[in-house]
């Protein structure tokens, strides 16, 4: 008999400004090789084989310009946008809510990194199993982290927690459906809110599970970022648009 597993959906939050990157435009709209940043996102989703479906979330007026670069980028996993909200939590709120609750899996990725290899994806789909909720990868930090808070005269530390015990976390994050949607209802009821998804499996008491991250997986932030990631698509990509061999 065939069994059928349950369906994977990607959620995409690409609705912010960016401001940081100081390009003018909205970060997941920033061209990179003459596509967007969003676009190259979306593509490293489709090559991984377990997702069935992706959802990106973006600002309305960005909706229609979205569904075409997906039907002219042939991506074939979208077919539907889901609105961008005020903070990125909303923003994949939004998206959540067009996911159904009898789907298997959500996994959620922002737009701003575009080098998730779809290999290390698939590895941490695989990483979801009891008892876990949700599965995310961290990297060991390499310098020391500090807890600090700010006064009149700037910022003081607070306390230096052990470097061993920390992880900086990347995404694509893996969560059962069941998990996130029920954490999500939680956050909104008492006005939680948090830039990383798991802070809201963990508030409502679930399980996460941390795995290696990929160092190459970096997130588009500063204008530094782009110089970097201009190198990257010059270097990894060689070939005309669309048979480079990443992912
Ligand atoms: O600003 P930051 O880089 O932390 O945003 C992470 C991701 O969340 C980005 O992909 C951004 O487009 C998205 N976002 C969103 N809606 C917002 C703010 C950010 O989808 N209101």
């Amino acid at each position: 008999m065939n069994v059928q597993r349950q369906s994977i959906i990607a959620l995409v939050p690409a609705a912010g400004s960016g401001t940081r990157l100081m390009a003018g435009v909205d970060k997941a709209f920033f061209e990179l090789e003459g596509k967007p940043l969003l676009f190259w996102t979306l593509r490293a989703l489709e090559r991984v084989p377990e997702i069935d479906e992706i959802i990106p979330a973006v600002k309305a007026e960005r909706i229609a310009q979205t569904l075409d670069m997906a039907r002219l980028g042939g991506l074939k996993k979208i077919r539907r946008i889901a609105r961008g909200g005020k903070e990125r939590q909303d923003s994949v709120s939004n998206a959540l809510a067009l996911v159904p609750a009898q789907a298997g899996i959500v996994l959620i990725h922002d737009a701003a990194r575009p080098f998730a290899a779809a290999a290390f994806i698939s590895r941490l789909i695989a990483a979801l199993e009891p008892p876990f909720d949700g599965v995310i990868p961290g990297i060991m930090p390499r310098d020391t982290i500090k807890e600090v808070a700010s006064s009149d005269n700037g910022q003081f530390v607070l306390s230096t927690p052990d470097r061993s015990r920390l992880v900086a976390v990347q995404t694509p994050q893996v969560f059962r459906c069941q998990a996130i949607k029920a954490a999500y209802e939680l956050a909104s009821k008492e006005g939680f809110y948090s830039t990383d998804d798991s802070a809201l499996i963990e508030a409502a008491g679930g399980k996460v599970r941390v795995v290696p991250g990929e160092p190459g997986n970096i997130k588009l932030t500063t204008p530094e970022d782009i110089v970097t990631a201009k190198e990257f698509f010059r270097s990894a990509w060689a070939g005309p648009l669309g048979t480079g061999t990443l992912g």
